[in-house]
């Protein structure tokens, strides 16, 4: 197959905000247990119970931002539990994932966490559950600079100065597990929240439950940003609305050949989810810059069960659908602003995976690390001629078209960021890649591949998926390359 990418270095758009590539960590299975925390009498090298190999993986990835404690978990989620001396705190039962709660590991843990791996961190209050008063309460204990008993007993866990936590989630999914709401009703419920928490802490961001739009069928999310967004029009308590999205076609690694496709058709749904978000932001906010989070994405398989702590095996698949919905985001900056992977260690479509002292990296680690050029870099615009194939995205009447080939181009400086998942099964895809207006001077690349999407990294094998050099061939002027059939490609173009 032939592919025609025109670039155009000289109009940069809006720069990538590195947000985009946050990460999503619950106290689900042994996300945070076994995963990010491992206690100090553990053989296990740690810092202070933090586990050094997951810390350092997040460090080198560069995490931008982690979201914490949940998911689910967040609405019946007391963060009093969760200071203090470890060996005080109660244990609590985690209703959502039918386990005991040690509550070792809490916020000041979690803080610590984050300034291990560089990352800011992102706390969601409990509304569902909780009331203004705790969510004040918690921003108080981290942020507050002066002599308040909360204050007093953030310093007697570790941290004299205030944490200086930005982002704030009021509630997760309240349509459901968040205490099912109705739009309105959280609305009510948000405002009392927020007025109290940005009282706390003026300079805080708010993050609002959007829709989870599934299939499209269920008017509750049909009606939930809308609902929300009108009643919030006439405040300024609003900078993000969150939307979840979860990817399923077939089974982990035994999905047929339909179904390896169909999952990247359902990036359309995921489009149509921004652009209906995207409509009601525009209505009821025409002249605030609300800005939307998807802060929980990934494949969520079958075998990603609750009796197992929502642990899938990790495939090549997987990799190409993070690249093709990482490259939407690009494509939708700044509206977008901030997403989430669920989840950042041992559930669901992790970074990594642990086992006692081992640890491997999973296929979609290397597409976050093969993307990190974007970050910061300005969007380029890239016109595409590209083969297409068909398939019916998951809330959608009939086939439509979608690109084998997925790419999205940035700049810095004289350097292009081009990077270029390709979908197809079978077949190399080779593309003349044409800067206008400007020359290239030097290419290089990296190329994450399998010989089967099915293929996944594990313990025996952490390696066998992992991104490696290639040298792409520059003739005259011509850039012509091939991108291998079911292959992630990050090549960077110096212009002359
Ligand atoms: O990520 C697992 C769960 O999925 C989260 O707790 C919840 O927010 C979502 O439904």
């Amino acid at each position: 197959m032939n592919a025609v990418l025109r670039l155009w270095p000289a109009l940069p758009r809006a720069t990538v905000p590195a947000e985009l590539f946050g990460h999503f960590a619950e106290h689900l299975g042994r996300c945070i247990y076994e995963g990010v925390w491992v206690g100090r009498q553990r053989r296990i090298p740690h810092q202070e119970g933090l586990r050094l190999d997951v810390v350092a993986a997040l460090a080198q990835l560069r995490a931008p931002v982690v979201r914490w404690p949940g998911g689910c978990f967040a609405d019946d989620y007391h963060w009093r539990d969760g200071v203090g001396p470890q060996d005080q705190r109660p244990r609590t039962a985690n209703l959502w994932w039918r386990q005991i709660e040690p509550n070792t590991f809490g916020t000041p843990e979690f803080l610590r966490f984050c300034e291990a791996v560089g990352a800011a961190p992102c706390l969601c209050v409990n509304v569902g559950s909780g009331s203004p008063r705790e969510a004040r309460d918690w921003v108080e204990y981290c942020n507050f600079p002066g002599d308040s008993t909360l204050a007093e007993m953030r310093a007697k866990d570790g941290r004299p100065e205030p944490w200086g936590v930005s982002r704030w989630g009021v509630g997760n999914e309240n349509w459901g597990c968040g205490g099912n709401y109705t739009g309105s009703d959280y609305a009510k419920d948000y405002l009392r929240f927020a007025t109290y928490m940005r009282a706390m802490s003026p300079e805080i961001q708010l993050h609002a439950c959007g829709a989870s739009f599934g299939d499209y069928k269920q008017p509750v999310q049909n009606n939930w940003n809308h609902d929300f967004c009108q009643a919030l029009a006439g405040h300024d308590l609003v900078d993000y609305i969150c939307l979840h999205r979860y990817f399923k076609r077939g089974r982990a690694v035994s999905f047929s050949d339909a179904e390896y496709l169909a999952l990247f058709g359902d990036v359309l749904a995921m489009e149509k989810d921004l652009e209906l978000t995207d409509a009601v932001l525009r209505y009821y906010f025409p002249d605030r810059d609300v800005r939307i989070a998807v802060d929980e994405w990934g494949v969520w398989h079958p075998e990603a069960t609750v009796e197992n702590g929502l642990e899938q095996p990790h495939t090549l698949r997987d990799a190409l659908l993070a690249a093709a919905i990482l490259h939407l985001f690009i494509r939708w900056t700044p509206r977008v602003a901030m997403a989430n992977i669920a989840q950042t260690v041992n559930v669901l479509q992790c970074l990594a995976m642990t086992e006692g002292a081992r640890m491997f990296l999973t296929p979609t680690y290397h597409v976050f690390d093969m993307m990190r050029p974007h970050r910061g870099a300005r969007v380029v615009t890239l016109e595409t001629d590209v083969p297409e194939f068909e398939t019916r995205p998951v809330g959608f009447a009939r086939k439509e078209p979608v690109p084998y080939l997925d790419a999205c181009a940035s700049i810095s400086g004289r350097k292009v960021h081009l990077t270029v998942a390709n979908k197809s099964l079978e077949d190399a895809v080779e593309a003349h890649i044409v800067p206008r207006e400007a020359a290239i001077a030097s290419v290089t690349g990296k190329i994450l591949y399998a010989d089967d999407p099915r293929q996944t990294n594990d313990y025996e094998t952490p390696s066998r998926i992992t991104a490696k050099r290639i040298r792409p061939v520059l003739t005259g002027e011509e850039f012509v390359h091939t991108f291998p059939p079911h292959s992630f490609t990050a090549l960077t173009i110096t212009l002359s």
